[in-house]
């Protein structure tokens, strides 16, 4: 199975995206840090904690991270995770573990640098641990395979009217993640919002005897997308979750190799990932713009069915 680890701030969707990574035989998920985005950073850890156990994962080291943005301050999305961060779902049990002593930086650092395989690396949240990692322990770069975060947009934010939240959130540590020279995946909003569950399968989940299979229901129920085209049937987005399907399943994403560049300005563009989708054949054609950007493999396409069943396979066990 490919070494992971995933970065989060759980979180809705950054739950079934843990539900998915520890039910899926192709991931080895070694190791979850935690940072603050959705909610604080201990309700994050929290949060954390008590999916792995449900999920039958309570072994896998967590580590509590930042606490705010490198610049900016903490702003929680509370609006749309509920006050506990995580939906509100009655019921939800207190976990019995705790995080590793180590800060998060710390775990990463350890776990990559101990894989016998080169580690992919998932941030599904503000990517502030990321850019701690990459600039305190850059020798970490080497066993690297390749991180793919869920962030940004080419097209319409969501934080704002063009910056997506991870992004804007913590915009120093994405530019820090952007120039770094490790291979990048961008699951942005364009591909992150599309990949839906349908009804039908949401109730069967929220049914299930299982309670991993049973909390991916309710965690689901708890984010209806757009309204249904078809009707009434309430379904719900995957979120996060699409990133590591997209390190499961690479070839249901259809991505482009892109340079891509971080507003830092103050005003409306803070945060907004800047892809250039300019033709490039005859680079003198691009007037003027003469500066050397890292290039970003960027999701523009997804098969919304294959990654709807791979989900369900996965979670669901069949
Ligand atoms: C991202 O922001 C968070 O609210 C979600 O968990 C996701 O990681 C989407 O913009
Ligand atoms: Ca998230």
């Amino acid at each position: 199975p490919i070494p992971v680890i995933i970065d989060c701030d759980t979180g809705v969707d950054d739950a079934l995206a843990l539900l998915f990574a520890v039910r899926h035989p192709g991931l080895d998920l070694r190791a979850v840090t935690c940072v603050a985005g959705n909610t604080d950073v201990d309700g994050v850890v929290r949060n954390t904690l008590t999916v792995l156990e449900i999920a039958g994962a309570g072994n896998v080291p967590v580590a509590r991270g930042a606490e705010r943005p490198l610049l900016e301050p903490a702003r929680s999305a509370r609006h749309v995770h509920g006050d506990d961060g995580m939906g509100d779902i009655p019921g939800l049990p207190a976990p019995t573990g705790t995080p590793v002593e180590a800060d998060a930086v710390t775990l990463l650092r350890r776990e990559i640098l101990a894989s016998p395989r080169p580690v992919t690396l998932i941030p599904t949240a503000p990517l502030t641990n990321i850019a701690l990692l990459l600039r305190t322990h850059p020798e970490v770069a080497g066993n690297i395979e390749r991180i793919v975060f869920m962030g940004g947009a080419v097209a319409t934010g969501n934080a704002t009217a063009v910056a997506e939240f991870n992004v804007w959130h913590d915009p120093e540590a994405a530019a820090i993640l952007l120039t770094a020279g490790v291979p990048i995946t961008m699951y942005g909003l364009d591909v992150f919002q599309r990949v839906v569950v349908p009804g039908t399968d949401v109730r069967r989940l929220r049914a299930s005897a299982e309670p991993g299979a049973r909390l991916a229901g309710e965690l689901l129920a708890h984010r209806p997308s757009a309204p249904d085209p078809d009707g009434d049937d309430p379904h719900g987005g995957l979120g996060d979750a699409g990133a590591v399907c997209a390190v499961a399943d690479p070839a249901g994403l259809t991505t482009e190799l892109l340079p891509v560049e971080v507003s830092l300005a103050a005003g409306p563009t803070r945060g907004q990932t800047v892809v250039d989708r300019r033709p490039r054949p005859g680079e003198s054609e691009l007037h003027g713009d003469t500066r050397e950007r890292q290039l970003v493999d960027v999701a523009l396409d997804v098969d919304v069915d294959r990654y709807v069943k791979l989900y369900l396979g996965a979670v669901e066990g069949v």
